[in-house]
């Protein structure tokens, strides 16, 4: 039975993380399959080039955009929702998958098309300052300047399944975290903010509506392996290389 491995917030356009990902070993993940939950790259090139170089070590390659990789960097794109159609499109050429797909007779991999949504804070949170130089702002262009429903916009895109199987294990991904209860209480985290600009319960409602057992997701850099409810929940981020984590030596997190 193929391993699934997870991994998110690769950010390759650092140059050591870039490395990292290329280091990864040619040989070892032949017969498995990973999970990538979004922000390889700003520059559309270059999230097709990462994910090739992965596609060529492993057997099958599941991907969801993160904000990173529907910034507009090159005029080539009218707004975010067009960049993220169009990847999905190149990403099919190269055989990397960001629809749902069975793996064996064992899983079926769902990724979920999403965005944040500032509901998903808690009363409790503040805004302060620093949310008005998130550059996402300035970065993503919605249709209509629909910046509100961006999440509705992308969760449209996703497709429904039906009639799996019962045996079937249902894994979820998005890039975005789907419970704020994911997150640590606002005081203890470094970019105060961060609660407005980091998930959307929408992403929880779907991945319950569909029975997903195990939920991966990325964003926040904050890793977690838990289960609430009878869903696992497992952030495996790289990260950047400022942040300096152990795992930057064995970025992959085996989880199934
Ligand atoms: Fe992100």
């Amino acid at each position: 039975m193929a391993n699934i491995w997870l991994i998110s917030d690769i950010h390759c356009d650092y140059g050591a993380n870039y490395q990292i990902i290329k280091n990864l070993s040619p040989t070892l993940y032949r017969e498995d399959v990973l999970l990538v939950a979004g922000d390889v790259a700003h520059r559309n090139a270059l999230v097709i080039d990462v994910l090739s170089i992965l596609r060529q070590k492993f057997r099958q390659i599941f991907f969801v955009p993160g904000n990173h990789d529907l910034w507009i960097v090159e005029e080539k794109f009218g707004d975010s929702l067009e960049k993220a159609l169009w990847l999905k499109e190149e990403l099919r050429k190269i055989d990397v998958c960001m629809e749902p797909a069975l793996i064996d007779d064992d899983y079926c991999i769902v990724p979920i098309l999403s965005w944040y949504e500032r509901t998903f804070a808690d009363p409790k949170d503040r805004p302060d300052q620093s949310l008005n130089n998130w550059v996402d702002f300035m970065a993503c262009r919605w249709p209509g300047d629909a910046s509100q429903q961006a999440c509705d916009l992308l969760m449209n895109e996703n497709k429904t399944l039906k009639g799996l199987p019962n045996h079937i294990t249902v894994v979820t991904m998005s890039h975005f975290v789907p419970r704020r209860d994911l997150l640590p209480p606002q005081q203890y985290l470094y970019f105060k903010s961060l609660p407005f600009v980091v998930g959307s319960i929408k992403i929880e409602q779907y991945l319950r509506q569909i029975g997903s057992a195990c939920h991966v997701f990325g964003h926040s850099h904050i890793n977690v392996d838990k289960t609430i409810d009878g869903v696992r929940y497992v952030q495996n981020a790289l990260g950047y290389p400022r942040e300096d984590r152990k795992s930057r030596n064995a970025p992959l997190l085996r989880i199934f």
